[in-house]
């Protein structure tokens, strides 16, 4: 049967962000997030229309997100996010299609499924206590201030590693260097990562992750879990880890995401500073805070819970994913060819009324007095690409707002300060900057 085309939306009814204010602190590739509610509304889930000048297929809603996690093997990672495979190596897990994809996942997830990291639960706080402690009385720029205390973190639960101050900051400043220009177009991403400052940066950081890789490989051990992937029994049909893929594996172990942790942090305390009543009774929660009674999940901590709930749903580190179909591909009701460039919107629902009352408005409260649907959340994706440093995230999250609104008062010093990356065809993401500083209470 001849299939329906799928329904164009002007470009000109795009609204771009600097043009009208948005209540949204996120926007969806520099257009506000109500300009393609419209398009929504319009034309259904899946239309298409020119984003920053480019042909694109854009879809979003429960049936979108419902379809594309459904069938991920008919999707290109490979393709969508090329920088990845480009920039560190064709062996990283996050471009690879298939049954590449479903060994590494498999490999991997004994280092990040919730019991192997909850094993680690007294290590991982008591770095992000100490690291709060460390900032103390001191204003620090609080979203590379946290990334240094993920990756310390990191260091005393996946891979038990003492890491000298230098290092730590390489860490961060090469994750910032790299996740910053991913999302720069082809040229501009070239010239950053060719500069001489950042290639000697990636440089000295991988080599360091290859000789911890190496010393695992030849007889020491430390009892984290790059030890638990390395010595994992599989069947014989599965390809053991190399070594040239455990430093990439590494990289996920120790470096990985800590941007996107921090990023949901600062937003989360930005708004916690505006909404003083909420933030009293979430304090009255946590009282003298122990992430050890975080040990059997967050059933003591419902409040907790719902803020982060809700900085994750105001503020999804990647709210638009870039995807292009593996082959033709049916969807919605619709044919997809594999040179087509689409857009998923994994976060537009949540700014969806039919979803979520008053969907652009701060109420942590509403995840006590409702359940809403998983597909209604796209913050960690979904379906078998879904975030894999996601359970790690959730861990430090509460653990990192339980410490420091028990422990300090917040004050924040610079006005927060949204930095932006939109441009075409690469995953859309931005940061909240703000100067702050903590004093003990
Ligand atoms: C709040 C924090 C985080 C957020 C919001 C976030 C968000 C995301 C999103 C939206 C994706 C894309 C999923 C897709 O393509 O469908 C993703 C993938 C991924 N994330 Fe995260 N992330 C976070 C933290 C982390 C951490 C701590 C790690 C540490 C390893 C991590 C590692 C990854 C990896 C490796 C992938 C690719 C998974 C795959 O393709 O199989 N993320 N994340």
């Amino acid at each position: 049967m001849e299939k329906l085309a799928i329904p164009a939306y002007p470009p000109e009814l795009l609204e771009k962000k600097g043009a009208r204010n948005s209540q949204a602190m996120v926007d969806f590739r520099g257009y506000t997030v109500e300009s393609f509610l419209r398009a929504y509304r319009d034309c259904g889930p899946i239309f298409k229309t020119k984003v920053n000048g480019l042909d694109e297929v854009v879809f979003g809603g429960l049936q979108a997100n419902e379809e594309a996690w459904r069938r991920p093997d008919e999707w290109s990672y490979s393709e969508a996010v090329r920088v990845f495979r480009e920039e560190l190596s064709s062996l990283h897990l996050t471009q690879l299609d298939r049954e590449p994809h479903r060994r590494k996942r498999r490999l991997l997830n004994k280092a990040f499924k919730t019991s192997s990291i909850m094993a680690s639960l007294p290590q991982i706080s008591e770095q992000i206590r100490l690291g709060l402690k460390r900032i103390n009385g001191i204003e620090v720029e609080l979203h590379e201030a946290l990334m240094d205390v993920y990756t310390r973190a990191q260091s005393v639960s996946s891979i038990k590693e003492t890491l000298s101050d230098h290092m730590v900051r390489k860490m961060v400043d090469f994750e910032e260097g790299f996740i910053g220009a991913l999302f720069l177009n082809d040229q501009e991403r070239a010239l950053v990562y060719s500069r001489s400052k950042y290639t000697n940066l990636k440089s000295e950081v991988l080599s360091y992750l290859h000789g911890i890789v190496r010393k695992r490989l030849t007889g020491e051990t430390a009892d984290d879990l790059l030890d638990a992937i390395i010595h994992q029994k599989t069947s014989s049909s599965i390809e053991p880890l190399s070594e040239e893929e455990l430093i990439y594996d590494a990289y996920l172990l120790l470096i990985a995401g800590t941007g996107n942790t921090s990023k949901t942090l600062c937003y989360c305390l930005y708004e916690l500073a505006n909404n003083p009543d909420w933030t009293a009774k979430l304090i009255e929660e946590i009282g003298q805070f122990d992430a050890s009674s975080m040990a059997r999940g967050m059933s003591n901590f419902p409040l907790l819970k719902a803020t982060l709930m809700e900085a994750e749903r105001l503020f999804p580190a990647a709210p638009v994913l870039p995807r292009v179909p593996f082959g033709d591909l049916e969807f919605l009701g619709h044919k997809l060819t594999p040179k087509m460039h689409c857009l998923h919107l994994v976060s537009l629902m949540h700014f969806d009324d039919s979803v979520y009352e008053d969907p652009f408005l701060f109420k942590p409260q509403r995840w006590i007095d409702n359940e809403y649907p998983k597909l209604a959340h796209g913050t960690f994706g979904g379906g078998s690409h879904v975030c894999l440093g996601m359970n790690v995230a959730r861990i430090q999250l509460p653990i990192t707002l339980g410490y420091l609104l028990s422990n300090y008062n917040f004050s924040i010093t610079k006005e927060p300060k949204k930095e932006h990356y939109a441009f075409p065809s690469e995953v859309d993401s931005m940061t909240v900057r703000m100067n702050v500083i903590l004093s003990s209470k």
